[in-house]
């Protein structure tokens, strides 16, 4: 086992999935494990989905001990992490924030994070990158676009390890109570506040205005003046940037 920064590090080859293979290091107190894997048979994302795990593009989950109440904080921080690293790579690749945690450049879907309960007081959080290349059509549900498209030309261990160096800043700034200043940044890169939009959730559609996020990261939804807040669902901006 090696270690990046605080966290040991467990990089394997093809396996089912890194989120999966990361819940055995949720056993003993205050373990910090980063699982990767060249390519996973069984990757999967949000709401039952398969994510497509071919080799050249980056799987891993961090698992680690997180107070589940405060889950929206995650959510925030983990995907805020993504897009400044990718614009210390490359200023010009301007990327943004799809609530409520996915990455896009120009439009496209460039990674999704994956956050699941581990034991006791673990998270799991499991983030897939698209880096050398993009998924084929047929499992997406969004354009996807890789890192290389965008002029980053790093490896995949690269970008985790700048990755995992801005995800510790950020906990830290968590932390010492800077929460409304990482709010400040995340909501600076989100995108489609103030569109019309439909989000689907488990068992129901919903449209309406996307008129901001709450404290804990729901999503709040104006429809004929009665706002909604969302905890979890996929977004679908209908101006069709995003299909
Ligand atoms: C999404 O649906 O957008 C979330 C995708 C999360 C995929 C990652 S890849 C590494 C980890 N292992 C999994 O099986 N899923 C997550």
């Amino acid at each position: 086992m090696t270690e990046i920064e605080d966290w040991n590090y467990i990089s394997l080859g093809q396996i089912k999935s890194t989120n999966d293979e990361a819940r055995q290091y949720c056993i003993e107190p205050n373990q910090k494990t980063i699982v990767r894997a060249e390519s996973q048979t069984a990757g999967r994302g949000r709401r039952g989905r398969k994510w497509a795990s071919g080799k050249g593009n980056l799987y891993f989950s961090m698992a680690f001990e997180f107070d589940l109440k405060n889950v929206g904080n995650l959510v925030m921080i983990s995907s805020l992490s993504l897009a400044q690293v990718i614009e210390e790579y490359n200023p010009n690749a301007r990327p943004s924030l799809k609530w409520p945690n996915d990455v896009l450049i120009n439009n496209c879907k460039l990674s999704g994070i994956l956050i699941e309960k581990g034991e006791g007081n673990y998270v799991i959080m499991g983030i897939g990158i698209n880096v050398a290349t993009t998924p084929k059509k047929k499992y997406l549900l969004y354009k996807a676009t890789s890192l290389h498209e965008n002029d980053i030309n790093c490896t995949a261990e690269e970008f985790l390890i700048a990755y995992v160096k801005k995800f510790n800043q950020n906990m830290m700034l968590l932390q010492k109570a800077q929460k409304l200043m990482l709010r400040g940044e995340w909501l600076k890169r989100a995108c489609g506040i103030g569109q019309q939009i439909t989000v689907c959730r488990e068992n129901k559609v919903e449209r309406g205005i996307f008129v901001g996020i709450d404290e804990n990261m729901a999503l709040l939804l104006n429809n004929r003046g009665r706002i909604s807040k969302i905890l979890a669902g996929d977004v679908f901006f209908n101006n069709g940037d995003v299909r």
